[in-house]
């Protein structure tokens, strides 16, 4: 397990709850320690007082030459036991040992801890780490007419260690009793006000991060937390309310392209009717007409045979249109192969050269070869070359000069624009798609603003009847659309037209 996930897991319980026990007993710890550090040098400087006391004591009852100081140092070594002094000497004047045992005057080594003109208070044993001590060794000047002695003896301090050490096990244990005791009620408290609605919150912001908008953060405490929780409710209300009046708003948008699709696809297929009508209504008006001669009767022979050729030539204009239309809405029917764009280009060209219109015009092919294949019906793919290459032809009409046409090839990456809500899931934002062009130019005559947004319309003609139905752009425009490429056109009036025929390369399947 990663340490990330780790610490997810353990949660900002487990974290807090671990924060106030280290802080809890290392301040019960600290305060704990410098308690029994108070404690013990209170303990300790009562001691040296009651030493103080006790050679106070000793002084005032340190029997003088006129009492039989025998009995005197019997009072005086009693008063010493019952304070339980041991290893006491009284040495009077000269050096002269007059109870206990014979003692140096000073002790060697243990700290001074008190030290006057006439008393000197040592500890044996202890100090700052090590406790209270073993003993105070008391050395105190005793005067007898005037002539100076001195006593000595040591205070053991056993007991008051043994006490300390009471105290401390007490410290300890009401120690560990307060940790279990805070531990217990701030990790409650912490649970209630803390942590429990700060868990609301996050599954609240996960839930609705997961597009369940209507989720709520069920925090209701009275802190921070709580007023935090308040405002991210508030906050998701707005979010929601916001994104349905933009979901809302969408709709409306998507309803109203649709209307707009619809009712301009209407207007397409009305002008598109009306074209037809009118396209087909005029020779099928003609052929009624001669029909009406010929019912009529009294013609010559020849009169019949021209009248006949005429109706022929009207019925097959009719036919070719019908043909045109019937080739659009036909579904392609031979299997897709892949398809050299360069081939078809040069191979149109080459059959072109033959035809009547074609004659006079200097092709140039500057073609980029290794070209990848694109899908397509190459008859249909011809079929359009063929087109755009007459229609550069015919744009010669009437222009002086060379009467010359370029034809490039190549790819080139393009963003596919699409029309698809973000929520749909084939939605990708930038599609790059790879496309195989040729480019048809010519420095013919030009197509004007005005031209240009008409040219690719059904029956859109400059040509005479005799000459173009205005259905070549058109057709080749539908072609090139159901195979997922485009026809453009670029150019201005007088200055020659290119257009360029893109097709996708078909993209691999991993
Ligand atoms: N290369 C060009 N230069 C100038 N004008 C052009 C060029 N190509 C097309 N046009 C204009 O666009 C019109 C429509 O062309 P389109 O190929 O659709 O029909 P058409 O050539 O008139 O008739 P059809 O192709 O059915 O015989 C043409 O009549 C012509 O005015
Ligand atoms: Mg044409």
């Amino acid at each position: 397990m990663s340490g990330l996930k780790m610490k997810r897991q353990l949660g900002i319980r487990f974290q807090l709850i671990a924060g106030i026990v280290i802080m809890t007993l290392s301040g019960i710890v600290l305060i704990g320690a410098l308690s029994a550090v108070i404690i013990e040098r209170t303990a300790f400087n009562w001691k040296v007082n009651e030493a103080e006391r006790l050679v106070s004591f000793l002084r005032a009852s340190y029997p003088s030459e006129t009492v039989d100081p025998s009995i005197g140092y019997r009072h005086f070594v009693r008063t010493l036991k019952e304070f339980g002094a041991a290893e006491y000497a009284i040495v009077g004047p000269g050096g002269r040992l007059l109870a206990g045992e014979a003692k140096k005057r000073e002790y060697d080594g243990g700290d001074v801890v008190y030290s006057g003109e006439s008393l000197t208070i040592k500890r044996l044993g202890g100090g700052w780490f090590r406790g209270m001590g073993d003993a105070l060794h008391v050395t105190a000047r005793l005067k007898q007419s005037g002539k100076d002695g001195y006593m000595t003896f040591t205070l053991p301090l056993s007991g008051a260690s043994e006490d300390l050490s009471r105290v401390r096990r007490f410290l300890l244990i009401y120690a560990l009793l307060d940790a279990v005791v805070i531990v217990v009620f701030g990790a409650y408290f912490l649970s209630r006000y803390i942590v429990a609605p700060i868990r609301a919150l996050d599954k609240a912001a996960t839930r609705i991060a997961g597009g369940n908008l209507d989720e709520r953060a069920e925090a209701h405490v009275d802190n921070e937390v709580g007023s935090l929780a308040a405002s991210f409710n508030t906050m998701a209300d707005r979010l929601s309310s916001e994104i349905k009046s933009l979901e809302r708003a969408n709709e409306e948008l998507n309803t109203a392209q649709e209307e707009l699709l619809r009712s301009s696809t209407l207007a397409v297929v009305g002008r598109l009717a009306a074209g037809i009508a009118h396209e087909v209504g005029n020779p099928l008006g003609a052929v009624n007409g001669y029909l009406d001669i010929l019912a009529r009767g009294g013609l010559s022979k020849d009169e019949e045979r021209d009248i006949l050729e005429r109706s022929v030539r009207e019925v097959s204009r009719i036919d070719f249109i019908v043909r045109e239309f019937l080739e659009i809405s036909r579904p392609a029917s031979r299997p897709l192969e892949p398809v050299d764009m360069n081939s078809v280009v040069r191979e149109t060209v080459t059959t072109l050269e033959a035809h009547k219109d074609f004659r006079g015009i200097d092709t140039a092919f500057v073609l980029k070869e290794g070209l990848p294949p694109v899908l397509i019906d190459a008859r249909k793919l011809r079929q359009v070359f063929m087109n755009i290459l007459m229609n550069a032809a015919h744009s010669f009409a009437g222009v002086e000069g060379a009467k010359k046409v370029t034809i490039e090839s190549g790819t080139e990456t393009r963003t596919v624009a699409r029309r698809r809500r973000r929520d749909d899931p084939r939605f990708s934002p930038s599609p790059e798609r790879d496309f195989v062009f040729v480019r048809v130019t010519d420095m013919g005559s030009g197509v004007s603003t005005e031209a240009a947004s008409r040219i690719f319309e059904p029956f859109y003609t400059t040509k005479g009847p005799s000459m173009g139905t205005g259905l070549g752009l058109f057709v080749s425009q539908s072609i090139i659309n159901t195979y997922g490429g485009e026809i453009t056109l670029s150019s201005s009036e007088g200055a020659g037209a290119s257009f360029t025929v893109s097709l996708p390369v078909p993209v691999e399947k991993a």
